[in-house]
């Protein structure tokens, strides 16, 4: 898992490399009239479709959902996907129900797209096109490397959809850059290990496209370290779950540059005054004075991309939480790299 947290920068600067792959499904899709966006994924595949979901609809101001696969692989619902492009995010290629889910909207009149680490696989035949990761074979059960690719290559796709070389551009230097800063956070990240020992719960948010953040940072950590970590947008987490909060609760705050940066400023102080232990991961400049440990990000990317580094801290700190907790965190029991559901 270590190895693969590292090479992340690579994966990411081979992708960037070559965007044609991306121009050219995005241009053959728009060609197609879409009206609508649904991305299928499960795990950390379906955090990825997540962030998939705010850029197309921040980026592309299209409307975007995740899919319902039960509705498709159990009910056998007929679903009109017409002017509907289906994205299927899979590592393997191998989830049964996110293969069965693009193959059947294919068939209900969808242009679909499969995103995965196995170009020969049963997605990679059930899409009318196919984006390959390219990451190189990942061993560790958690997911790492494949994720920041999938959301490079979404990252890609949608870049291109608007036409935004900037982010293309980025995406090719300024992110390897980043992630390769990010991975020396790792001192930092295990004396936040360290403090977060013994802790049997922790809530993870963010927002915007950074809510996915905290959806993969939340199941990295309950994978390697069986910890109950709670995922929350931070607008949902004040509707209500945020009464959980008492003294010293832990909670990890992601605070980045852009239009959320703001109210995650002021949760940040609302959970302060709650005496809630809180970590806050940011790559901006705001003073975190209350907080116990604040984790800062040395390079700035464009907002999009931001969730490319913002998930490493909460990689290693999965990482070095399992490991001070006495686990490994390469073998999370009762876990295997492919789950078969329907
Ligand atoms: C998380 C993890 C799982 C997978 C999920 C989907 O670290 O490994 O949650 O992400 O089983 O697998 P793929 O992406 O192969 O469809």
């Amino acid at each position: 898992m270590r190895r693969e947290i590292a090479e992340q920068a690579d994966v990411i600067a081979g992708l960037g490399a070559d965007p044609t792959q991306f121009r050219e499904a995005a241009e053959e899709a728009k060609a197609r009239g879409i009206r609508f966006v649904v991305f299928a994924g499960r795990g950390t595949s379906d955090n990825a479709a997540v962030y998939g979901e705010y850029l197309a609809t921040i980026l592309a101001g299209l409307p975007a959902g995740l899919a319902v696969p039960s509705a498709a692989t159990l009910y056998r619902a007929q679903i009109d996907l017409r002017d509907c492009l289906v994205i299927g995010v899979s590592q393997s290629g191998e989830t049964p129900d996110v293969a069965e889910y693009v193959a059947n909207a294919r068939q209900a009149g969808a242009f679909t797209v499969a995103i995965t680490n196995a170009g020969d696989s049963a997605l990679g035949r059930a899409a009318d096109r196919t984006l390959v990761l390219g990451a190189g074979q990942e061993r560790a059960v958690a997911a790492t490397k494949t994720y920041t690719a999938q959301l490079g290559a979404l990252a890609l796709f949608w870049g291109a959809w608007v036409g935004d070389q900037s982010l293309l551009d980025a995406l090719r230097e300024a992110v390897p850059a980043a992630l390769a800063t990010a991975v020396r956070l790792e001192e930092r990240i295990r004396r936040v290990a360290a403090l977060l020992r013994d802790a049997d719960r922790l809530i993870v948010t963010g927002r915007g496209y950074n809510f996915a953040t905290a959806l993969e940072i939340a199941l990295k950590v309950k994978e390697t370290c069986y910890v109950a970590a709670m995922p929350y947008s931070a607008a949902d987490l004040r509707h209500g779950p945020i009464a959980l909060v008492e003294p010293r609760y832990p909670i990890l705050l992601l605070a980045m540059a852009g239009p959320t940066c703001s109210g995650m400023v002021e949760l940040y102080e609302e959970l302060c005054a709650r005496s809630a232990q809180v970590v806050v991961v940011t790559d901006t400049d705001v003073d975190f004075r209350a907080a116990v440990e604040t984790v800062r990000l040395g390079r700035v990317v464009p907002e999009p991309l931001s969730p490319l580094v913002a998930v490493v801290p909460g990689q290693l700190l999965a990482l070095h939480l399992s490991l001070a907790r006495g686990l490994d965190p390469d073998r999370p029991r009762s876990l295997r790299k492919i789950t078969l559901t329907r």
